[in-house]
């Protein structure tokens, strides 16, 4: 609710005392008093305000009046911590660098109207530097009411192994449903503008030849596909297992074009729908995301921002490995191209 963290929140304890009092009153209150302190965006002394994108639902023109009416690029945290990870942080500023027409939305799903300055230094110096990296917060439960997905969150989400994960996915699916755009985790580094990418409405990315992933994909607001990704999502998610919502959607478009995934990725492109091979975003295939992080040369990694638009960087599984200053790892080198005022963070 909206009191988790608010207890270290001095000044809203002054000067908001009833927003500890857990209640829908309460609630109401905050989303009044996030709008509110909105206004003058991040200048606030004690912490980054997010905009609530709860009133915005069922408000389209409110969303393009925040947001500038411009495309979107959407990232995702749903770890709750109130800190946003340094490489993170990394692969908000490379999208948003490339991309300085472009919407870049960071979307918690914190009930806290802010999160703190001194735990997002990084961030903090970002907001300074590119006025499209936005912030936003949006309650789960309302995101997803009256959506294909509110039963699975009702119900079966009650369940599961991997909280953090599967909350992405279903939030993901619904941001894109209620405003349509772009999604991107926030382990993809961006690597060239994505003007391309942003051209094509609709579209999904492999991590090999016979397997989408869900970690950058777009979609129109209400798209049929996307409509049949929420129906397969709902009707085969497994709290038991880590990838159900990637796998489901495999089975969608399966099931939505009659077509393997393997002649899908071909195609490249299909009832206007477009299918990026593992070259556009995911040149680190799974089986070698150990590559990220072993010294290479300068042009192997050339080649990669060539060839892709973004490079997932498999986080969960290569978030704690760590690197110095003038490594030659790939990671680091993309890091220091393109995020270059994160980068001091990054390294140990
Ligand atoms: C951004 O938009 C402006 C105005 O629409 C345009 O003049 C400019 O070329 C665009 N820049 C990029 C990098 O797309
Ligand atoms: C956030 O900052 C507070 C101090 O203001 C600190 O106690 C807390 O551990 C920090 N949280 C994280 C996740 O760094
Ligand atoms: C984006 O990159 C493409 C090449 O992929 C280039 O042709 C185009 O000029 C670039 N656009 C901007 C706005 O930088
Ligand atoms: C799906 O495609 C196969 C051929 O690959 C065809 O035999 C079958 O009739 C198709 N099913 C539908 C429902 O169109
Ligand atoms: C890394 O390279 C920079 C620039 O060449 C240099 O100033 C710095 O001392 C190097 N850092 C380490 C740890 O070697």
């Amino acid at each position: 609710m909206c009191g988790v963290e608010l207890e270290k929140m001095v000044f809203l304890r002054h000067t908001f005392l009833p927003c500890l009092r857990i209640s829908s009153v309460v609630l109401f209150f905050c989303s009044v008093y996030c709008a509110f302190l909105y206004l003058p965006s991040h200048q606030d002394q004690s912490g980054l305000v997010l905009t609530d994108l709860g009133r915005m639902l069922g408000d389209l023109n409110a969303f393009d009046a925040t947001f500038g009416r411009r495309q979107v690029v959407f990232f995702v945290e749903t770890s709750n911590s109130g800190k946003v990870f340094e490489r993170h942080v990394c692969s908000l500023e490379a999208a948003a660098s490339l991309n300085p027409n472009v919407t870049v939305l960071l979307v918690m799903t914190q009930q806290n109207c802010q999160i703190q300055r001194e735990n997002n230094t990084a961030l903090v110096r970002l907001l300074d530097e590119y006025p499209n990296i936005r912030l936003a917060s949006v309650e789960t439960k309302q995101l997803l009411k009256n959506t294909i997905l509110e039963e699975i969150w009702t119900t079966k989400f009650l369940h599961t192994v991997a909280p953090v994960q599967h909350l992405s996915d279903l939030v993901r699916l619904a941001l894109l449903w209620h405003f349509g755009g772009v999604y991107m985790d926030l382990d993809v580094m961006t690597v060239r503008n994505l003007s391309l990418v942003l051209r094509e409405a609709n579209f999904l990315a492999a991590d090999d030849v016979d397997h989408l992933n869900s970690c950058v994909m777009g979609f129109e607001r209400r798209h049929p596909l996307l409509q049949t990704l929420l129906e397969v999502v709902r009707a085969e998610y497994d709290p038991k297992s880590y990838s159900t919502v990637p796998t489901a959607i495999n089975s969608a478009v399966v099931a939505y074009f009659n077509l393997s995934i393997e002649e899908a990725i071909k195609l490249r492109k299909w009832q206007r729908v477009r299918f990026y091979n593992s070259n556009g975003f995911s040149p680190f295939k799974y089986a070698n995301y150990m590559n990220l992080f072993y010294p290479t040369t300068i042009e192997w990694v050339e080649r990669i921002s060539r060839s892709s638009y973004g490079v997932h960087f498999w986080g969960s599984h290569t978030n704690h490995i760590v690197f110095k200053e003038n490594s030659t790892a790939p990671f680091a080198q993309l890091a220091r191209k393109f995020c270059p005022k994160t980068y001091p963070s990054l390294y140990t």
